[in-house]
């Protein structure tokens, strides 16, 4: 990999993300050797007034958010690199000024990256003043850089004129569009457990496969972003993104190598098969909810209606589970069913592969209670993969039990898997846009989740609510049983 020198230039320095994300991600690729020699971070926010209160702020966060012991010499390396800019990105002087800084901290005005942790409504002005003021030379291929965070969008038409806004400026092989689930470990190892062993491989379709299972449960509530929750909700905001991006790591066809290009066009593809759905049936197939007042670890927990800049009466969903279906060759006739939500007993994303039950004739007259073999692929908390399969029972003549075999990688010790925006950003600066979504994959997922949400703009019927700390409404059960199957959690 090669490490150039580069500039990292952040919008929304101050805020949330790059306090609890950026800046420990920072910390730990510097202390892994994995930054440039010449690199500088600078950072631009309105809340802070100058570079010494900033760092002081960035310190206080490491030790919240870094899960090990700070070391002093690795900090004191980091701050040397990073400079503050109190600004306000609407304020067109500001961009002269930056320009002034940026030139003056490095030589290399072409290799430098942009990253947007600010609201999606300020992207096109951003990305636009730094063509007007100059801070963009395309003389390098692949550079200058633009990251962005979700949302990408609210809907198929808004992320298609953010989208136009952004590719105006930056051709698409430059803009790394963040969804952080890819940089979870085990989702990049998705790929490997299915092109590495022959003996899933062979075995990863319709005709082996009876349904695949996609959960994502959170035991947070929405938190201090009511704000922006209120106008997302679960469906926009895991569905769209995180959710249909594990889908399309799991159902993928093997790309003809491992280029970037040819893994993003099989995710493209499966994105582009997702089978419409039959708007009139929409509320048997896609269940919603909303957290009521209930329990997390015994603690009494408020209903969702009542967080901060939530309204009394918000009909936004913090819970989502459907059945989809992927119009293809190998997937025709298997259900995925996909859940997630917030204010559920447990944090845990996996993937549960549920093979067919064909078992020998005499074994399905004599045992009428066999299981199905799983594969399990754990995401978080816990990221392994487990394997169920029958056996004997030992001790008796002829009595089956299931069995499994469990692999947990962040088990062993001193093991550590790199966080997700370690990885993410790691990525970056080498030019490895694998892990980010390209337009074409943002598009195809709209357009299929915008088919729910319209739906849902006009539907009558309520919307459920579930107790904190359950598993949801109880419709969630229904969706499975219907087709004589289960959620196995
Ligand atoms: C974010 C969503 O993208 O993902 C949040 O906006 C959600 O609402 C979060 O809590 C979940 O991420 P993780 O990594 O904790 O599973």
């Amino acid at each position: 990999d090669k490490l150039e020198s580069c500039q990292f230039i952040i919008f929304g320095g101050t805020g949330d993300l790059t306090h609890r994300k950026l800046i420990p991600a920072f910390y730990n690729l510097l202390d892994q050797g994995l930054l440039p020699e010449e690199f500088s971070i600078v950072a631009t926010g309105r809340s802070i007034d100058n570079r010494e209160e900033y760092l002081a702020s960035l310190y206080q966060s490491l030790h919240k958010f870094v899960k090990k012991e700070i070391k002093e010499d690795i900090w004191n390396a980091l701050q040397k690199k990073i400079y503050y800019k109190s600004f306000d990105i609407l304020n067109e002087g500001g961009y002269q000024n930056l320009k002034k800084i940026l030139d003056e901290k490095s030589q290399s005005k072409a290799r430098r990256i942009f990253y947007l942790a600010m609201p999606p409504r300020f992207f096109g002005t951003i990305v636009s003043s730094l063509e007007k003021y100059k801070l963009l030379d395309f003389s390098k291929p692949s550079w200058p850089k633009v990251v962005i965070e979700k949302p990408f969008g609210y809907d198929l038409k808004s992320a298609t004129e953010l989208n136009q806004q952004i590719t105006g400026v930056f051709p698409e092989e430059n803009i790394y569009r963040i969804d952080h689930y890819l940089g979870k470990e085990m989702l990049q190892s998705m790929m490997m457990i299915r092109f590495a062993n022959l003996v899933f491989e062979a075995v990863w379709d319709n005709k082996y496969i009876d349904n695949i299972q996609i959960i994502s449960n959170e035991k947070v509530g929405v938190g201090q972003r009511g704000g922006y929750y209120e106008k997302s909700g679960a469906l926009r905001d895991m569905v769209q993104n995180h959710m249909l991006q594990i889908l399309a790591l799991t159902a993928m066809e093997a790309p003809a190598d491992m280029s970037t290009e040819s893994i993003r066009a099989e995710k493209i593809k499966v994105l582009k098969s997702l089978a419409d759905l039959d708007i009139e049936q929409i509320d048997s197939y896609v269940i919603r909810g909303q957290y009521d007042v209930g329990k997390i670890d015994g603690e009494e927990v408020t209903a969702y209606w009542n967080e901060r800049n939530v309204a009394d009466d918000s009909s936004t969903e913090t819970f989502v589970a459907l059945k989809l279906f992927v119009d293809n060759l190998r997937w025709s006739g298997v259900p995925f069913y996909i859940k997630t939500g917030k204010r559920l007993p447990n944090k845990v994303t996996k993937v549960i592969i549920e093979f067919k039950s064909s078992f020998h004739p005499s074994y399905h007259k004599e045992f009428n209670d066999l299981s199905p073999n799983l594969l399990v692929i754990k995401i978080q908390p816990e990221e392994g993969i487990s394997f169920e399969f029958n056996a004997k029972k030992p001790g008796t003549k002829a009595k089956i039990v299931p069995v499994k075999m469990d692999f947990c990688q962040n088990c062993q010790v001193g093991f550590n898997s790199p966080e997700a925006y370690e990885r993410l950003i790691h990525s970056v600066i080498i030019g490895d846009q694998t892990l980010f979504t390209h337009w074409d994959e943002v598009e195809y997922s709209w357009r299929f989740v915008d088919q729910i949400a319209q739906a849902w703009s006009e539907s009558k019927s309520q919307l459920p609510s579930y107790p904190a700390g359950s598993n949801g409404p109880k419709e969630v059960e229904e969706l499975l049983k219907r087709d004589n199957r289960k959620w196995w959690e």
